[in-house]
C-alpha cells in the first residue's frame, strides 16, 4: 500500500523548516548507505547529530504524532530518528535500492525493523525538474512527486529509486519505521476498518453497528500487535 499523507507539515512548520535548512551543513549521503545502495546513492545529508538535523526531527516527529492518518496506516511502534537529505547538482539521484530490514541507531543501538519507509517531501515541486521517488510495483514503479509538507507512506521491502534532479534543489526527510503490526496485510485490514469506522461515524453518527465495529477494529489490534 502506498498512502500519500498531505499537509502533515503547516505553513507554520514549513517556514520554520525552510528556515533550518538554510543553514544546513551537507555531507555525502552515503553514510547510511548500506553496502548495495551505497553503489548507486548519490545524494547529501544532514549528519545524524547535527544540530540542524536534530531541531528538523523534532519539528517532523511532533507534526507525525499529532497525525491521525499516519498513526492509522503505520501502527508505529518505533520511529527511525528521522533523517534530511538534499538532491541537486553533481549529487543529484539513488538508484533502484532495497532498504536494509534492520536499522541501528548510532546514539542509543536501538534496534528498528524497516517494515515501512515514508519521504516528506519539504520545498516546493516548481523549485526542480525531476527527482521524482519511483517505487517499483511490477507495473513499471509509480512516480512520487509531492508538495511541500506532504509525505507518502510505502512499504520498505519495496525497490525504489530517486530520480535525477536536473534543475534546483529537491529537499526531503525520510525515515522507517517498525509497526505494532507486522504483516501488510493485517495493517492494510486494520487501516481500512478504521477509516470506514471513521466515514460510518461521520455520517450516521454514533450507531450500535459502529459501535460493534470498533469492537471489531480493537480486537483484531489484541490478536496482532505486538508492543
Ligand atoms: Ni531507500
Amino acid at each position: 500500500m502506498l498512502l500519500h499523507i498531505p499537509d502533515v507539515l503547516d505553513a507554520t512548520a514549513l517556514a520554520r523548516s525552510d528556515a533550518l535548512l538554510k543553514q544546513a551543513d551537507w555531507t555525502d549521503g552515503r553514510i547510511t548507505a548500506g553496502s548495495q545502495a551505497a553503489t548507486v546513492k548519490n545524494n547529501l545529508q544532514l549528519p545524524e547529530t547535527s544540530p540542524v538535523a536534530q531541531q528538523l526531527r523534532t519539528l517532523v516527529l511532533e507534526a507525525l504524532s499529532r497525525n491521525p492518518a499516519f498513526f492509522s496506516a503505520a501502527l508505529p511502534k518505533r520511529i527511525y530518528p528521522p533523517l534530511f537529505n538534499r538532491y541537486g547538482g553533481t549529487a543529484n539521484a539513488f538508484g533502484n535500492h532495497v532498504d536494509n530490514a534492520v536499522r541501528t541507531h548510532p546514539a542509543t543501538a536501538q534496534h528498528v525493523r524497516t517494515d515501512m519507509s515514508f519521504t516528506l517531501f519539504l520545498n516546493d515541486p516548481a523549485e526542480y525538474d525531476g527527482g521524482e521517488l519511483v517505487i517499483e510495483d511490477g507495473m513499471g514503479g509509480r512516480a512520487i512527486k509531492l508538495p511541500a509538507g506532504h509525505l507518502i507512506l510505502y512499504p520498505a521491502y519495496s525497490v525504489h529509486r530517486v530520480e535525477p534532479v536536473t534543475r534546483g534543489a529537491r529537499l526531503a526527510c525520510f525515515s522507517w519505521l517498525e509497526s505494532m503490526v507486522r504483516e501488510p496485510q493485517q495493517r492494510e485490514l486494520l487501516h481500512e476498518l478504521d477509516m470506514s469506522i471513521a466515514a460510518l461515524r461521520s455520517e450516521h453518527g454514533e450507531t450500535d453497528a459502529a459501535v460493534r465495529l470498533t469492537s471489531c477494529y480493537h480486537n483484531l489490534m489484541r490478536m496482532w500487535a505486538t508492543v
